[in-house]
């Protein structure tokens, strides 16, 4: 298991009370007492301060990290307990943006026999990201070199016009920006018209409620841990509190949270910690060049985020 901090929370004297807690004789809430919370300490920090922004009023910081579903969340209903902790399969999916592209077919190929699961498509279109990747000819291309999932990531707007291009490339997700364009949902609605799974992806500065309204639309959610544009980049770890929360919104609900950006073994544990099943990685997988280095690589990744998700590796 990874390392555990135990964090002690003491409230802050201005507060007052909120009306949902009984004060004891010092004038804090009698749950404060003694209360200790068992988890890491950047997850108790974010969800901290999610209920600072919800209950200004309200001391009382953490009654639970894990499963916890928070006061803003309780009009998406609280899931069945049966349902609350089931996680969605451990996906592995190594980002082809830091394959060498002078050998495409040879590198899908070998992410392949390496362990990967799915093949994450970074299409960008130097317009709604400062960088030009590659397009649905490409990824045509690629198709044929193997059987796995092709995750499909837009950074592109608009995305409308070109969705239809790359489902028949062989995309199986087609994920898309919530600040693509400003008809989210219709864009969603063709994905699935296309019979392909639709993802909505949040960059580093969009919150976690951008998808809120779209909720009943959506097989992924692809939370960006940088901003995206470019592979290579430090991994952001306000990443970390949005997973959570997307966790609890989208409890009960057969949906993928995949986080991209920054992450390899050093990051797999907090993020499949904080709700994150589905781990993107480009230059964590592509390092070393031969099939045996992305092996080990995956399995690097996979162990990690294995180990916090309580299961054997
Ligand atoms: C960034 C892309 C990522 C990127 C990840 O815009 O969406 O998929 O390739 O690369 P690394 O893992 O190197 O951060
Ligand atoms: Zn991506």
């Amino acid at each position: 298991m990874p390392h555990r901090q135990r964090l002690t929370v003491f409230p802050l004297p201005q507060q007052a009370p909120c009306q949902y807690e009984k004060p004891n004789k010092k004038g804090f809430p009698e749950s404060l007492r003694s209360r200790k919370v068992g988890n890491n300490c950047q997850a108790a920090a974010d969800f901290s301060a999610h209920r600072r922004r919800f209950r200004p009023h309200c001391p009382r910081p953490l009654c639970m990290i894990r499963g916890a579903v928070p006061p803003s969340r309780k009009r998406f209903g609280k899931a069945h307990m049966s349902q609350q902790f089931v996680s969605r399969p451990l996906v592995i999916a190594p980002s082809i943006l830091a394959a060498d592209f002078a050998k495409l077919g040879e590198e899908v190929r070998a992410v392949d026999a390496a362990g990967a699961d799915w093949i994450h498509l970074d299409v960008m279109d130097g317009h709604f990201v400062p960088n030009i990747s590659y397009g649905p000819d490409v990824i045509k291309a690629m198709r044929p070199h193997t059987k796995k999932i092709f995750d499909a990531h837009l950074m592109i707007s608009p995305c409308d016009p070109y969705l239809e291009a790359f489902a028949k490339a062989g995309c199986d997700h087609i994920t898309v920006h919530a600040e693509a364009g400003p008809h989210l949902h219709r864009s969603l609605q063709a994905i699935r018209a296309l019979g392909k799974k639709a993802g909505v992806s949040l960059n580093p500065g969009t919150p976690a409620s951008a998808i809120e309204y779209v909720i009943d639309l959506i097989d992924l959610v692809l939370v960006m841990s940088v901003n995206p544009g470019f592979g290579g980049q430090a991994f952001i770890k306000s990443a970390l509190g949005k997973v959570s929360d997307i966790r609890a919104m989208t409890a009960g609900r057969p949906i993928d949270i995949e986080v991209d950006g920054g992450v390899g073994p050093d990051v797999a544990g907090q993020l499949a910690a904080a709700g994150a099943n589905a781990l993107v990685a480009g230059s964590a997988v592509f390092k070393g060049g031969t099939v045996d280095s992305y092996k080990a690589n995956i399995s690097a990744i996979r162990h990690a985020a294995a180990l916090a998700r309580g299961e054997a590796v």
